[in-house]
């Protein structure tokens, strides 16, 4: 079949984002997102798999999903409806992390509480190799499974630890990474197919999507070394709220994402 026709079909029958359509077909033929301009014919093996994955698009399944992976940092993660797709504004705070330790090249404990896939940790391994030691941590038995997985596929050595928030950790760490369940119950901006596919345990937090926070602004001093940091992402409206949470004892940074929201709160022991 002529590319043209397929892609006509593929799009009525997913009734997808354009961008997620674009992907589904890089991902089915195997080929970069530059290179499907050249696509002339598709065989029947492939219209076959798109047709498969455009119905699963249609009833409103994210394309992570869908298709059971996405890239993080250059890495390809591994996702289901268990666990939270990592997000690019997650990726940005790893970046910033990633930055800093190669930027000051000595060994760091690395926490990455609430790992949900293990992307954090796993990133952060991945590039910064022996500098950093890295335990990754979460609740849910579904983000241990995937942090596990991830950190195989990635062919990285990481510590992996169920644990509710800070129960099961022990020591002190450079670095504690966050990334905790923000949203509030009820909140009218959820996309539906966020609510409907993605694990509630990871969206939603009482206290207005605060109780984290709180935790944190409680606890992380009992896991920081003195300088160490606690770098947080926050939602969109949270950022100032948060970093007032931990004006005694610590210094607080508040940083935008590409899109100039204030979206993580760095926070440095005194
Ligand atoms: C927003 S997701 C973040 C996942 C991942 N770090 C990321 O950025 O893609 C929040 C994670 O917190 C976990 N979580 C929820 N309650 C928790 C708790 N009490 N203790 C530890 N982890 C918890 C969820 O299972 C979920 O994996």
């Amino acid at each position: 079949m002529d590319y043209v026709t397929c892609r006509n079909k593929i799009e009525s029958l997913a009734n997808a984002d354009s961008s997620d359509i674009d992907w589904l077909f890089c991902e089915v033929l195997k080929i970069k997102r530059s290179e499907l301009a050249r696509i002339k014919i598709i065989d029947k093996t492939d219209y076959k798999k798109l047709v498969y994955y455009a119905k699963k698009l249609k009833r409103g399944m994210p394309l992570s999903i869908a298709l059971g992976f996405t890239e993080f940092c250059d890495n390809t993660i591994m996702v289901s409806s268990k666990v939270l797709t990592p997000r690019f504004e997650t990726e940005e705070l790893t970046s910033l992390v990633i930055k800093e330790i190669l930027n000051n090249p000595k060994p760091v404990k690395v926490l990455d509480l609430c790992c949900g896939s293990g992307a954090i940790g796993v990133s952060i391994k991945k590039k910064c190799k022996s500098l950093a030691n890295i335990t990754s941590s979460d609740i849910s038995r579904h983000a241990i499974k995937f942090t596990k997985k991830n950190a195989k596929i990635n062919k990285v050595d990481i510590h992996i630890i169920k644990s509710d928030m800070f129960k099961n950790i022990w020591g002190h760490f450079d670095y504690i990474v966050c990334n905790p369940p923000y949203i509030s119950y009820g909140d009218p901006e959820v996309q539906k197919n966020v609510n409907e596919w993605e694990p509630h345990l990871a969206l939603y937090a009482p206290e207005n999507g605060y109780k984290f926070y709180k935790i944190l602004s409680q606890q992380a001093k009992n896991y920081l070394f003195v300088g160490g940091k606690l770098c947080l992402e926050v939602g969109h409206t949270m950022a100032k709220t948060v970093a007032q949470m931990f004006k005694d004892n610590y210094a607080t940074n508040i940083i935008k994402d590409i899109n100039g929201i204030e979206r993580f709160v760095i926070i440095t022991k005194k």
